[in-house]
């Protein structure tokens, strides 16, 4: 094995954006790029996702939407930084994969609108990043629109998401009367200069704020020091505490600030844990895991990819691995990286960095592919899905042909598979987002010749059974679906939170949670 610098070991910082949509993801990632120099230009990210879509036709899904349903990875370099910007999907196209994505990162930035705070969306993500206690650090955007007050903005957050705050820089005015920030962190003012549409900046007191505009931010930082957060480095890390930004992604108030600071405060590769203990980024060793699988990217190559998020050591074009989970060596051919959603061979990959390679179909989501064949990675879970449907079984003739495409779409996790708890002959499916579904009819339609008909059931939530279930005799009262997975294990099917609070009540030694182990 080649031994690389310690630095490329270390300085990759891999996150993802979590927000709910028009908060302004996109936005905010073009500038990203625009000041890492991924990109030359503002309007590339929503250009080249145009384009995408008219070069593409390996999925009418996404012309006919109009969206992407694939994720990519976007990789630039900033302040001797190797930054993975993982694009997780958002809109309609919400799906497992978006909280698969946040397995691969290590810290997320959480963007909210400033006039709306913590809404729907960022608070189901949050609560994955939530469990794995990754550093969370916060983007108030839109400020140059009428928002709410920085003070309650940071209780949102506080009372929504159990999560402290400290500000790391502070408005005077907004919209219309938006003067620039405060930045706690150097004691400088960064000045709005509107008709130049630039920053500058300046010490407070060459600043030029008015009496008025000077007392209000001298009382709120007053404030902030008397009854805020002291900076608690350790519950940062634990995601405790949330280091919240002011600005505006689109007219690009304090973006650079917010990028330099974030890339300061953002671990680097963190260590992951496998059955012997944890795998350290700087191990000689390669590792990684699959954390997603997308089949037919391109159409010219009907192939599949498998995404790996590299953890331990150097990958190198060709390496041969152990492949944990088929017992198999196998050399990692043309591994890709993506780069602004172009993809490249890459030679080299480091830990926190992103690969594709070619699936000949034998990976799962969750596999471990290493140097060091006794290490197997732990801990990357299966999510509650949040729609269901039953298969219409009517294809009787081209049953094998069903039955290969349902085992290969659910191995590639576009969909969980249930089945009755008596043994009947029914078939449940479960997804994230209702999207999934219609990707599941389509590939199982285009690659597999089976038109499947589906009817949706009314449940919306699944809870794995700590233990065996018969003993709590579920009446036709609890209205509960008692089912198994893939593996099995007893899955409760449930209408809604308050539904599971019911059946919670009746039975009182229940014990249920909301994610289970891959395998
Ligand atoms: P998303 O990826 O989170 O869904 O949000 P996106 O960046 O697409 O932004 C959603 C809308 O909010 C867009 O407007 C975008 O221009 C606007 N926006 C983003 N950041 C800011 C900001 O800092 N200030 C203001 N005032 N608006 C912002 P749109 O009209 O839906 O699209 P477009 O026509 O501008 O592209």
């Amino acid at each position: 094995m080649m031994t690389a610098e310690p630095a490329e070991l270390l300085n990759g910082r891999t996150f993802a954006i979590i927000s709910h949509p028009d908060a302004g993801k996109t936005t905010l990632t073009e500038k990203l790029l625009l000041f890492g120099g991924a990109i030359r230009e503002a309007g590339a990210v929503k250009a080249r996702r145009a384009q995408q879509h008219a070069r593409s036709d390996w999925m009418a899904i996404e012309q006919e939407r109009g969206i992407s349903v694939t994720s990519t990875v976007l990789q630039f370099q900033y302040d001797g930084f190797r930054v993975n910007l993982l694009d997780t999907p958002g809109h309609q196209d919400f799906s497992e994969d978006t909280y698969r994505t946040l397995m691969a990162a290590d810290s997320v930035v959480m963007v909210l609108d400033g006039a709306k705070g913590v809404e729907e969306q960022t608070l189901k993500l949050y609560q994955v990043c939530h469990r794995r206690a990754m550093p969370v650090v916060t983007f108030v955007n839109k400020l140059d629109r009428e928002a709410r007050s920085p003070w309650e903005i940071l209780e949102d957050i506080e009372q929504k998401l159990g999560m402290r705050t400290y500000p790391m820089n502070w408005p005077v005015g907004m919209g219309a009367i938006f003067r620039g920030l405060y930045d706690r962190t150097e004691g400088v003012f960064e000045l709005f200069d509107r008709e130049a549409r630039q920053f500058r900046r300046l010490p407070l007191d060459e600043a030029g704020l008015t009496e008025d505009e000077s007392a209000a931010l001298e009382e709120d930082l007053l404030l902030l020091t008397e009854a805020g957060e002291s900076w608690d480095e350790a519950a940062f890390q634990r995601g405790e505490l949330t280091a919240v930004y002011f600005g505006s992604a689109m007219a690009n108030f304090g973006v650079e600030t917010f990028l330099r600071g974030f890339l300061r405060l953002a671990p680097g590769p963190r260590p992951r844990p496998v059955e012997q203990g944890w795998v350290d980024p700087t191990a000689e060793n390669f590792s990684g895991f699959v954390f997603k699988i997308q089949a037919n990217m391109n159409p010219n190559h009907r192939d599949r990819v498998a995404f790996i998020r590299v953890c331990s050591g150097v990958f190198d074009r060709n390496l041969e691995v152990f492949h944990r989970q088929s017992g198999r060596r196998l050399r990692l051919s043309a591994p890709q990286q993506f780069l602004a959603q172009d993809r490249n061979i890459v030679d080299r990959a480091y830990p926190g960095d992103i690969i594709g390679v070619h699936d000949p179909g034998i990976f799962h989501i969750g596999d471990t592919v290493t140097t060091e064949p006794r290490w197997e990675f732990i801990g990357f879970p299966r999510f509650s899905p949040e729609h269901f449907a039953e298969v219409e079984l009517q294809y009787t003739l081209k049953h094998k042909q069903y039955q290969r495409g349902l085992d290969q779409l659910v191995q590639e996790g576009v969909l969980q598979r249930f089945r009755p708890d008596d043994q009947g002959p029914q078939v449940y499916l479960g997804v994230v987002g209702p999207l999934q579904f219609e990707v599941f009819q389509y590939r199982m339609h285009h690659e597999y010749g089976v038109d499947v008909r589906l009817r949706s059931l009314p449940y919306r939530i699944a809870r794995w059974v700590l233990a065996e279930p018969s003993r709590w005799e579920f009446g036709r009262f609890d209205r509960v679906k008692l089912v198994r997975d893939d593996l099995g294990r007893p899955v409760l099917l449930l209408e809604d939170e308050r539904h599971l609070e019911r059946v919670l009540e009746r039975h009182p030694g229940l014990k249920v949670t909301d994610s289970a182990p891959l395998s």
